[in-house]
């Protein structure tokens, strides 16, 4: 029993070591924690319980046998954020690079078919170097494994990848098939296949951070929602990400406690929207002043920044933000704008979690290269999803909402449950410009006329009475009772109950 227990404390001292030392200390250098650092920062103090420490692979070829570490090159287990249960998996870039071997694997798989089990997010910490390639198709079998383990859970439980040094060939897939990835400035990089591949077959010569670092993907591919400065920075944002989002889609939103009374005026609202309707003005001021504490978690804040998505609570509970941003692009809907919309709807939706939609949107941007590049598909996406929402959809629509943007913006006639607007409101076809000039194209070279034209069509159809008079509307609300109004809204909708037919699935715009 002794001798056991002897062993057991050895046994486990060793597990802690991970590569050892040196390579420990390598890790440091580069600016990264080890994978049990990071585990501990993510995790309450103390909840952290490991599953298969011990675990060690069985690979035999190429004098494998002789080098057998304990875990293997992922730390697997479940803790608590913020007294929450969260499962987690770390690469560990000290053993073999983190590269992922059949029992590597196995590991992985069994902390997802737990997470899916309990129904409780599955966070996971990559920093390795794609298939372990002493194994070979032992490898690849157990990536295809933990890919299907990560589409099985899609829309039942929140999965979260955060990229922590390289991420290269098989670990990209598990990630993009997550509901969020987050990346590590200057330490990690996302590729399929890396710069020596990219030269020889395409002759580029890029580095590493150029082909897939975090700025790279989180303003140019949109494959990342995020950045963080480093490691520390990134786990505590992963904490805070993890009080917003639901354990499971049944679980329904997190509660927390909130100072902020629902019926707080905001009197700076109302001159929030300039005079002159072409002029900017921050959208994320409204989002911040309507929710709780203006606590608001961006998500692909850096990409298609024309539309604003993220994270707030109202009355203490999760909401989804989706707001056009006029400080960009004047909040055109573009491609990019809409997939980002798309897949934030989406993942909103799945958890039921209801969204608060913020319009001023001039439209669809014209132009060959979003034609050619599919607008029609990627803005269908973003009409696709918020027509597919069966949660509670309040929208107030702050100044511009026109042609068929105004239609996709989580409008009446897709499903918005309460719509509302501001007295600025300009709800129509297309602004008074383009307007004259198709209606009234005989007056074009007769000032006087078609500036009377314009007043005429500014008068009676930029406003938000004509759609209100329909009941497209449901009420003018004044911009500093935006919060309250917003808030009560909600809380009615917390019963809503939406059928759709029954169906093997969708069949989204991909
Ligand atoms: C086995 C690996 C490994 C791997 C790294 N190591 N990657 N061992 N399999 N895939 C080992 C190295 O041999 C080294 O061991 C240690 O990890 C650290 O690696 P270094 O190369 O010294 O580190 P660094 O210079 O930081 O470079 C990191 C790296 C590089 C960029 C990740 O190691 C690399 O390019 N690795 C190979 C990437 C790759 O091609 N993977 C296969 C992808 S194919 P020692 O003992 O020397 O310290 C794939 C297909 C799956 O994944 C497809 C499924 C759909």
């Amino acid at each position: 029993m002794t001798d056991i227990n002897e062993q057991l404390k050895h046994r486990r001292a060793a597990t802690l070591k991970g590569g050892g030392d040196a390579r420990i200390e390598a890790q440091h250098k580069r600016g990264k924690l080890t994978a049990r650092e990071r585990i501990e920062l993510l995790m309450d103090k103390g909840s952290f319980e490991e599953f298969d420490a011990f675990v060690q692979h069985r690979a035999t070829d190429f004098g494998m046998e002789k080098t057998k570490v304990p875990g293997d090159g992922v730390v697997t287990g479940w803790g608590t954020v913020n007294g929450r249960q969260v499962f987690v998996f770390a690469k560990d870039f000290t053993v073999f690079g983190g590269s992922l071997s059949e029992t590597h694997a196995q590991k992985i798989m069994k902390i997802q078919d737990m997470a899916l089990k309990t129904r409780a997010p599955i966070v996971g910490l990559f920093d390795a170097g794609g298939a372990r390639i002493q194994e070979g198709v032992a490898a690849l079998g157990g990536y295809g494994e933990v890919f299907k383990r990560n589409v099985i859970a899609s829309g039942v439980i929140p999965q979260i990848s955060v990229i922590m040094g390289p991420c290269a060939g098989g670990d990209v897939y598990s990630p993009a098939m997550t509901d969020f990835i987050f990346m590590v400035k200057d330490t990690s990089y996302m590729f399929v296949t890396g710069p020596d591949v990219v030269k020889t077959v395409t002759n580029e010569t890029v580095t590493a951070e150029e082909l897939g670092g975090a700025r790279v993907h989180t303003t140019r591919s949109g494959v990342a929602d995020g950045a963080f400065e480093n490691d520390v920075e990134a786990l505590l944002q992963i904490r805070r990400l993890l009080d917003f989002l639901p354990a499971s889609y049944e679980s329904g939103v997190p509660e927390w406690p909130t100072r902020d009374e629902i019926d707080r005026i905001e009197p700076s609202l109302d001159s929030l929207v300039p005079q002159n309707a072409n002029q900017p003005y921050d959208i994320k001021e409204l989002i911040q002043k309507t929710a709780d504490e203006g606590d608001f978690f961006e998500i692909n804040e850096a990409f298609a920044k024309n539309i604003v998505t993220g994270f707030g609570r109202v009355a203490g509970r999760t909401v989804g933000f989706v707001a056009n941003q006029p400080m960009v692009l004047a909040g055109v809907l573009d491609s990019d704008a809409s997939r980002k919309a798309a897949r934030f709807v989406r993942f909103c939706d799945a958890f039921n979690i209801p969204l608060v939609t913020f319009v001023d949107v001039p439209g669809f941007l014209p132009g060959t290269s979003q034609e050619y590049g599919g607008l029609i598909k990627h803005g269908a996406k973003l009409l696709f999803a918020y027509s597919q929402c069966t949660v509670p959809l309040v929208t107030v629509i702050t100044r511009k909402a026109y042609g068929g943007a105004y239609d996709v913006m989580a409008s009446k006639h897709i499903g918005g449950d309460v719509n509302y607007a501001w007295p600025s409101a300009q709800i129509a076809v297309m602004g008074a410009k383009g307007a004259v000039e198709i209606i009234f194209r005989a007056d074009i070279g007769d000032a006087e006329k078609i500036s009377a034209r314009t007043k005429e069509y500014e008068e009676r159809f930029l406003s938000p009475f004509v759609a209100a008079e329909r009941g497209y509307i449901d009420e003018v609300i004044e911009p500093h009772e935006t919060r309250r109004r917003v808030a009560r809204a909600l809380a009615m909708l917390r019963t809503k109950h939406a059928e759709r037919p029954r169906k093997k699935h969708d069949n989204l715009p991909l």
